[in-house]
């Protein structure tokens, strides 16, 4: 028996997988990684496969990166962890320092979670929490999009609308308002991304309009709507967003978890409107992929309505155990030495240009409606119609024929539905990049060869995608 078999029996004996119907594992196999090294991952066989996904959007500067490696080290011979109420660390004061530094003015203080559904939590809740603080505690519910994903808690799971992940627990979710998403994709032929995105804020001015009195706040993905399929808009759709926050007396909470560290081409989504959202909400490539960590940053205005005697029970009591782990902010801090030591933005420009050169030829492809690209994050939509863009209906998991024809050749490109993308960690090379681009030509000409099989068009749930 193969070390590979091997594990992945132990593994399905006691194990329960993340996003997955288990029993697809009856034919595809589990993958057990033996060790990983840069853009590369390396199984129990000594197979391997480029990490084009960046192992859910999170690892930035490679698998194993000696930098961090040494800071963690570093760090575990002085302290591995310590409660963050009524006591503090080096790491976490110098990593909150930091960020407060490298995020738009106004963003002065930072509260910590533990992976990015809880920091979605604290910031809705410290939202609402700031409106009964300001005497208005009739503001509690939340503007988000069509088409979010903001993660898989309770409240964040509410504010999130991918049917796939959200509608078998209906009965539990908090009552939001949605808005039509600017998601450019859907943009009437012949017109530009910033005409459109700019076109559909009017939805969102006239539910503002009419719901703001009992609004804590709004949230969006900036620029890209992630596990929606990897939609994306045009940064004018945030800057109107925050001039009418403004005028309509509602806070703006920017999800950068998988936006955020340089994903969209600048450091932060927020830059490219220009902007500073009332709450910033990061993680994944905080800690460079390696350990669980979020951050909610916010402005002096929002901690301001917390700070009072205790017995005015004014106080944000939430709290997560591993609230700034030592590890983790450690781990951060090497990934922004990286950041600023090698001027990863101004180099991720080539690596931009050349994902769009080898995908090119996509755009031509019979199947295609669209190659999108914000940054150093590339979609590929696949479709069953070119013309009307009608997708595959999605029982058909076209996207799944990629991944197995990736993995084959030696990629991990996990699709979301019929959305195939590289979100690739930042230490990749151009030759990388072409093989990606191969690799994905190959597997979409797989997936597409078949007509379609099955004629149900998806009513039950009309944006279901199989999962990131
Ligand atoms: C935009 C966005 N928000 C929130 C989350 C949830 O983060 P976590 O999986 O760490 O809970 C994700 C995860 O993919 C995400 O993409």
């Amino acid at each position: 028996m193969s070390q590979n078999t091997e594990w992945m029996q132990r593994d399905l004996a006691v194990l329960w997988h993340p996003c997955t119907q288990m029993k697809d594992h009856e034919r595809l196999p589990l993958i057990p990684i033996k060790r990983g090294d840069g853009v590369w991952l390396e199984d129990f066989d000594g197979k391997r496969y480029l990490d084009a996904v960046s192992s859910w959007w999170v690892n930035v500067f490679g698998h194993g990166n000696s930098r961090i490696n040494a800071r963690i080290k570093e760090q575990l011979e002085s302290l591995e962890h310590v409660m963050l109420a009524g006591f503090t660390h080096a790491p976490v004061v110098e990593l909150s320092e930091r960020l407060v530094q490298i995020t738009p003015a106004g963003l002065n203080k930072v509260f910590y979670a533990d992976n990015g559904s809880s920091g979605i939590e604290v910031a809705l809740k410290m939202s609402h929490h700031y409106w009964i603080n300001s005497g208005q505690p009739g503001k509690k519910r939340f503007i988000t999009l069509t088409n979010s994903y903001h993660g898989e808690t309770v409240a964040a799971m509410s504010v999130g609308d991918v049917a796939l992940f959200t509608d078998t627990y209906k009965a539990l979710l908090l009552d939001t308002i949605k808005v039509p998403s600017p998601d450019c994709y859907l943009r009437p032929e012949g017109m530009g991304w910033e005409e459109h995105s700019r076109n559909m804020f009017a939805a969102m001015e006239q539910t503002l309009a009419e719901h703001a009195h009992e609004v804590a706040a709004v949230i969006v993905e900036p620029l890209i709507q992630g596990a929606g399929g990897m939609r994306m808009y045009h940064p004018v759709y945030l800057t109107l967003l925050r001039e009418a926050c403004d005028r309509y007396g509602v806070h703006l909470i920017h999800d950068e978890i998988a936006v955020g560290f340089g994903r969209t081409g600048t450091m932060f989504a927020c830059e490219q409107a220009g902007i500073t959202p009332d709450f910033l909400v990061l993680s994944k490539a905080l800690t460079g992929g390696y350990l669980p960590m979020a951050a909610v940053l916010t402005t002096d205005q929002v901690y301001g309505a917390f700070y009072d005697d205790y017995a005015t029970l004014r106080a944000f009591l939430h709290s997560h155990t591993y609230t700034g782990n030592p590890l983790a902010c450690a781990a951060a801090l090497a990934t922004l030495d990286i950041f600023e030591q090698d001027n990863v933005i101004e180099q991720n420009k080539a690596l931009a240009a050349r994902m769009a050169r080898a995908t090119a030829h996509l755009a031509e492809h019979p199947h295609v409606a669209e190659v999108r690209q914000t940054g150093m994050a590339l979609a590929i939509e696949i479709v069953a119609d070119k013309a009307s863009k009608t997708a595959y209906p999605w029982q058909e998991r076209r996207g799944l024929q990629v991944y197995q024809h990736a993995l084959e050749r030696g990629a991990l490109l996990r699709p979301l539905g019929s959305v195939v993308y590289f979100l690739p960690p930042y230490v990749i090379t151009p030759e990388q990049i072409d093989f990606l681009a191969e690799v994905a030509s190959e597997g979409i000409d797989i997936a597409t060869r078949q007509p379609t099989r099955v004629s149900v068009a998806s009513d039950l749930y009309p944006n279901h995608r199989d999962p990131g």
